[in-house]
């Protein structure tokens, strides 16, 4: 593998190389044994993660996975070996202090109901002393990124908000103090599968930009493929069956427990590997807000299609519209968002635009880039090209991209 197969960054050839902020975390020979147990929960093990890179830890429920990732942060002390955060031992650290540097995210996102969306967010902040301005400066931003308007949601409480928000905020808490390294232990695993694509695909967008350490626990292996630069897959006391990229334990699963996991339809799961932004889009008819329905009939007319994509002032689509329903003058003063809408973003996977579309009434899914903006739309026909592609055996001996 060279080194640009192992980012999930795929940036635009002229943009700058994005500064790694993340740290290397290592394991090493780390056992904890719980009070009255036999066997190790966690039985020595060793593991290298590098920095800026997104590892999965998959396997079984009660393999370890979460109790390896509690050791890095301190919310369990290790019986045996040592944990390094960069250079730094931090076995022997201060927990407390050691938690303010380590962003932590789990299921159910882990607010804290009586505090508003903007407290929680300026948890550790206001725990590290900075001052009321930069505190209210930083919620404000930690909200963009996670793509929750700050107006309409910082003085909100938890239970006013869905699922899916909710995890968007507990990712905003654990990022707000800029922490070099992210833990996750299943944060998407209680929301429907709509809105966990819909985070997946957020996380990969955070990621380009922020370049952290993750360490990612789950026991979905599509969504090792999807999120992981690299997925160790873990045997009971977190045994390390395999250490690897997607693409080469899908090429070569190391023995059959490896096998097993991945299961069955490995050829589809493929589908995994190729991210919307490695295909080619297409143009749907686009129309604006404010613009002229009689123009944009006449435009999609030309382009022989039957719907419009409307997008609002800011380039970001609201609903399909039928050419019929822009007869009227005014159709186009006002557009309501569609919050059904089916949409997947450049670093969705073309698994996910098919699960889209087989929901869709359109056949087609739209496309969105940096800050939600129409980029074109996805056929069912590239995925099937996409697909035939993937089974030949040019493709094997080539690029399988990212
Ligand atoms: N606080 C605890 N006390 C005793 N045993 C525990 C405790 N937490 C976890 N275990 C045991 O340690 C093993 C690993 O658990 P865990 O790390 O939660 O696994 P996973 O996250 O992979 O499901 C399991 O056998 C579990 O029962
Ligand atoms: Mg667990």
């Amino acid at each position: 593998m060279s080194e640009t197969d192992v980012t999930n960054a795929d940036l635009p050839a002229d943009g700058p190389e994005p500064q790694v902020h993340g740290q290397r975390i290592l394991l090493d020979g780390v056992t904890k044994r719980y009070p009255g147990q036999k066997a190790p929960a966690v039985d020595d093990i060793t593991l290298e993660i590098p920095a800026g890179e997104i590892v999965m830890l998959v396997g079984p429920s009660g393999c370890g996975k979460t109790t390896t990732l509690k050791m890095i942060n301190r919310l369990i002390e290790p019986s045996e070996g040592r944990i390094l955060i960069g250079d730094e031992d931090v076995t022997h650290k201060d927990p407390d202090e050691l938690r303010r540097h380590v962003g932590y995210v789990i299921q159910g996102a882990g607010l804290f109901p009586h505090l508003t969306v903007a407290k929680n967010i300026a948890l550790v902040p206001r725990l590290l002393g900075w001052d009321k301005a930069r505190i209210e400066a930083r919620v404000t931003e930690m909200l963009e990124l996670v793509n929750l308007e700050p107006d309409q949601y910082a003085s909100r409480y938890p239970r006013e908000l869905s699922g899916g928000q909710q995890q968007r905020v507990g990712v905003a808490r654990a990022l707000a103090a800029d922490p070099p390294v992210l833990l996750m232990d299943e944060p998407f695993g209680a929301v429907d599968p709509i809105t966990r694509q819909r985070l997946q695909d957020e996380l990969l967008r955070l990621q380009e930009e922020l370049r952290k350490t993750i360490v990612f626990v789950t026991h979905d292996f599509d969504e090792a493929v999807k999120l992981g630069d690299r997925i160790a897959i873990l045997q009971v006391g977190s045994a390390i069956a395999q250490y690897d990229t997607p693409e080469a334990i899908l090429a070569n699963p190391a023995n059959e427990f490896v096998e097993g996991f991945i299961g069955h339809g490995a050829a589809l799961k493929q589908l995994t590997l190729t991210r919307v932004r490695d295909v080619d889009l297409h143009e749907a008819a686009v129309a604006r807000v404010g613009d002229d329905p009689a123009q944009a009939v006449a435009a999609a007319e030309e382009l022989g299609r039957e719907h419009v994509i409307v997008l609002d002032g800011a380039g970001r689509p609201l609903r399909w519209l039928p050419l019929r329903a822009l007869r009227r003058p005014d159709a186009l003063t006002r557009v309501a968002r569609d919050e059904n809408l089916e949409s997947v973003s450049l670093a969705s996977t073309l698994n996910d635009a098919l699960d889209e579309m087989l929901t869709s009434s359109h056949g087609v899914v739209v496309v969105t880039g940096r800050r939600g903006r129409y980029e074109g739309v996805v056929r069912i026909e590239t995925v099937m090209e996409a697909m035939q592609g993937l089974q030949s055996p040019a493709h094997e001996a080539g690029r399988v991209t990212r």
